[in-house]
């Protein structure tokens, strides 16, 4: 029988998850199939168990359920736990267990640019649902400091307060993250600013950046942000929101399956999907 995987959000239309995971499927032979629903709030815990009552192996969760759908999950995993959020499911005989591959793929994609993350003085910018996912899974592995810079300080104050790994932090206003630039090894930008279509703006000035220093953005569409090119043009090293994307699916497709995918695929096929090479 056919083996059921999806992705519930709304809206859905512009996931490229299905592709990814469908191309997956079949370069591993695999009889399956992932489609993306659309699921309005209120219909999410029915969503759920039609997928359980459906014998669904797996699926993804994306804006704006990641929250709310953590009770009706019968079981959630303690990082998941302790960011608050889940973007894949797995059923294990109908028990649907929640997990987070967000922080843990940008974590992953990291491995390609950085060897010892526990030597990074670390600038998390933004303080939303994406920077909460990162900075708790950076924390994890317990580099030398990471401060929040956010348009909000009190909300990088909370995260700051909630984080339940051991972390020297500082919460910044966006102004005082670009006049203290130069202390860090790592940039990691997570607000929406520079996406399309308001491709011109960046959350800070670079002035001060140490030309040492890794600029990553989580966002992929445009593949080089505002803070990107600048960063780029200072002399610093760059990441875009590529390799998270992609680690976060091959994560979720470890969890579903106990295989590691061909990332170096994955990342060609996500590319072709944004119109780039
Ligand atoms: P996500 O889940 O994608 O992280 P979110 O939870 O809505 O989205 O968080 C959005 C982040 O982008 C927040 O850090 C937000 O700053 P505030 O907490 O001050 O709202 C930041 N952000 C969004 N638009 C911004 C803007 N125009 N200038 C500065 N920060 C902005």
């Amino acid at each position: 029988m056919k083996k059921l995987f999806a992705v519930l959000g709304n809206p859905i239309g512009h996931s490229m998850s299905p592709v990814m995971h469908n191309d997956l499927f079949s370069l591993y032979n695999m009889n399956a199939v992932y489609l993306p629903f659309q699921v309005k709030e209120e219909e999410l815990k029915e969503a759920v168990n039609g997928l359980r009552a459906l014998g669904a192996v797996g699926f993804n969760v994306t804006v704006p359920h990641k929250s709310t759908i953590m009770p009706f999950l019968d079981e959630i995993d303690e990082l998941a736990a302790s960011i608050g959020a889940v973007n894949t499911v797995v059923n294990q005989n109908g028990k649907l267990i929640g997990y987070n591959t967000d922080g843990l793929g940008f974590l992953k994609g990291l491995d390609e640019y950085v060897t010892k993350i526990e030597d990074h003085k670390i600038l998390v910018i933004g303080a939303g649902g994406a920077a909460r996912a990162i900075y708790f899974t950076l924390a994890k592995e317990n580099p030398v400091q990471i401060d929040i810079a956010n348009r909000t300080v009190e909300k990088a104050v909370e995260l700051i307060t909630e984080c339940p790994y051991s972390i020297t932090s500082r919460a910044l206003t966006l102004e005082e993250a670009g006049n203290y630039l130069g202390e860090y090894d790592l940039i990691i930008q997570t607000t929406m600013i520079g996406m399309e279509p308001n491709t011109e703006e960046q959350p800070i000035s670079l002035e001060n950046i140490n030309k040492q220093a890794l600029v990553c953005d989580i966002i992929y569409n445009p593949l080089e942000t505002s803070i990107l090119r600048d960063a780029k043009e200072r002399g610093a090293a760059v990441q875009n929101g590529i390799n998270m994307f992609v680690y976060q699916g091959a994560l979720a497709f470890e969890i579903w399956t106990g295989r590691l995918p061909d990332i170096q695929r994955m990342k060609e096929n996500v590319l072709r999907q944004l119109g780039g090479k």
